[in-house]
């Protein structure tokens, strides 16, 4: 009977079958041939790609009883109880379960049988990184003196798990995610041997969301064939796997171009609106920005079968620059995206983000009128002189009118024996982060000086607690310009401002995240 799932039905049974990994085919090859074989192997890499496979491959050609160096038969008894794992000198064991001391012991009981029909015993300890540190200890004395016909393959998707001193004794091989055309190609044979109707931007787009996992996609396409009859194409994918479709990320990508803070913001809605996982929206966003950089950029040219025809001619209108921006952006808040509550303002504060830096200060100025001068404004307007510096205030806006104030000096180190105080040097130091428009300014805006102390300056910070998420993110950082500009270690703490007054009235609630983000931007719509 064959077997179930496509994995298994296709799995590849000989080194001409196995896809990718060349490096570590011709290596092993050779050393089959040339009779140089290492007692032990790691063999490294992420799931699915081909460690267990190669493995047996490895164990077939050893103990073929053709003996055809790198060729196994795969007819004889020795290849059949091989591939059915019913092999007495090929034995199969899990790290994950057999991972105490007494079982490496049975193991090194039982090493010293010679091999029942082919020249070795070979032992396949999957999950290899998941042995106590006994157990390692145990396997290593073995490796110190492993009987002749004995080879160790060990598996594992966690290198950095495994200890030293096993890693230098055997001969590793890294495993590589599968480039999505590689996938592409294998899907489409066994597509042809199952008899199945596939578009090819849906083989594209199952090649691509395996992340370089070959078994990932082999089930998937499984998964997709009894999902549904006949011909199956990319938009079938993509509601199988209730992932996003590319046009939704083509449509942002026209909104951010050509399009106002409500527009943008009606778009997210939307999106949000009709169901998609903001996550697997925020991620898909990242990888299809990628793919269009690249594919601006003319790298891996093979892998853009996933980009559609509609997503090619909007990268046209694109600059790679910008779009390496737009990643940037989105990455750096990965973070903070993946704890906040408020994954759908993120987003939404991001996209603002970007499209004030894209369309400049003029277009901000139409929708969202700005009472005072947004920070983010490259050259900073002067006002009233500097005045008393606040200390111990809660008072929010007046301490933001006070930061406002600051943007009239110049960020300068400060000079020894002239010391300024640390809230003013923290207001140019401000002007001077306004600068870089980052996502991370944008926090920033809505701070306010709360107390200073010698070292240390307390800032309370408004809107929601994603706010926080961002600056403590990069607190590090931040801490270690702002003491150069003072010219001595200064500790900066941040807090949540309480919000003066909640507002309850049933329309602020229905548009929160406009408020949230108007807040940030200090603005109001003007209708
Ligand atoms: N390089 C490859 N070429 C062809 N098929 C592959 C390859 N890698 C994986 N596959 C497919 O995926 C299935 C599983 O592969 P395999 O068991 O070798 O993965 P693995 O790397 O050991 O993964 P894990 O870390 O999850 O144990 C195979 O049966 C095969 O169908
Ligand atoms: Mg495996
Ligand atoms: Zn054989």
């Amino acid at each position: 009977m064959q077997p179930r799932t496509f994995s298994l039905r296709y799995r590849p049974q000989i080194f001409e079958e196995l896809f990718d990994q060349e490096h570590i085919k011709r290596t092993l090859i050779n050393a089959i041939e040339r009779s140089k074989l290492a007692h032990a192997y790691l063999f490294t890499g992420p799931r699915g790609v081909g460690k267990t496979t190669t493995a047996r491959i490895l164990a077939k050609s050893l103990n073929c009883e053709k003996g055809q160096g790198a060729h196994p038969c795969n007819q004889c008894s020795a290849c059949i109880e091989i591939t059915a794992s019913k092999s007495m000198d090929v034995l199969e064991i899990d790290g994950a379960s057999n991972r105490g001391i007494d079982q490496i012991r049975d193991l090194r009981e039982n090493i010293r049988y010679l091999p029942t029909g082919g020249r070795y015993r070979i032992y396949i300890i999957d999950e290899v990184h998941m042995l106590t540190t006994e157990a390692f200890n145990a396997l290593l004395k073995t490796l110190e003196e492993p009987p002749r016909h004995v080879i160790f393959v060990f598996a594992t998707t966690e290198p950095h798990k495994v200890p030293a001193t096993i890693l230098s004794r055997c001969q590793r091989f890294d495993f590589k995610r599968i480039p999505a055309h590689v996938i592409a190609e294998r899907l489409s044979m066994i597509i042809a041997k199952e008899n199945l109707d596939l578009d090819k931007d849906a083989i594209a787009l199952i090649s691509e969301i395996a992340d370089g996992g070959l078994r990932d996609a082999e089930s998937v396409l499984e998964q997709i064939t009894t999902f549904k009859e006949g011909r199956i194409t990319a938009l079938d994918v993509t509601e199988l796997l209730g992932i996003v479709p590319q046009e939704r990320f083509v449509g942002f990508l026209k909104v951010l171009r050509g399009g106002s803070e409500k527009e943008i913001l009606l778009f997210l809605e939307e999106i949000f609106k009709q169901g998609y996982d903001v996550a697997e929206y925020y991620f898909g966003l990242i990888r299809f920005i990628r793919s269009l950089l690249l594919y601006r950029l003319g790298i891996n040219k093979d892998d853009f079968g996933v980009l559609g025809s509609e997503a090619l001619s909007e990268a046209e209108n694109h600059h790679p620059k910008n779009l390496a921006k737009i990643l940037e952006r989105f990455l750096r808040a990965e973070e903070v995206f993946k704890k906040s509550l408020e994954k759908t303002i993120l987003i939404e504060t991001i996209s603002l983000s970007l499209l004030y830096t894209d369309n400049e200060q003029n277009q901000a100025h139409q929708k969202i009128n700005p009472p005072q001068t947004p920070r983010s404004n490259p050259s900073p307007v002067k006002e009233e002189p500097e005045t008393d510096t606040p200390s111990g205030s809660k008072e929010t806006s007046k301490q933001e009118h006070e930061t406002e104030k600051g943007e009239q000096l110049a960020t300068k180190k400060e000079e020894p024996g002239k010391p300024s105080s640390l809230s003013s040097l923290w207001k140019s130091f401000l002007v001077e982060l306004s600068q870089e428009q980052s996502f991370l300014t944008l926090a920033l805006n809505s701070s306010a000086l709360l107390q200073e102390n010698e070292n240390t300056l307390h800032i309370g910070i408004t809107g929601s607690k994603f706010n926080l998420d961002i600056i403590e993110h990069d607190k590090n950082d931040l801490e270690r310009r702002f003491s150069e500009i003072a010219n001595r270690r200064v500790r900066l703490v941040f807090e949540i401002l309480e919000k003066e007054e909640e507002k309850t009235d049933a329309k602020k609630m229905e548009n929160t995240s406009v408020d949230d983000i108007l807040d940030i931007f200090k603005g109001e719509i003007i209708r």
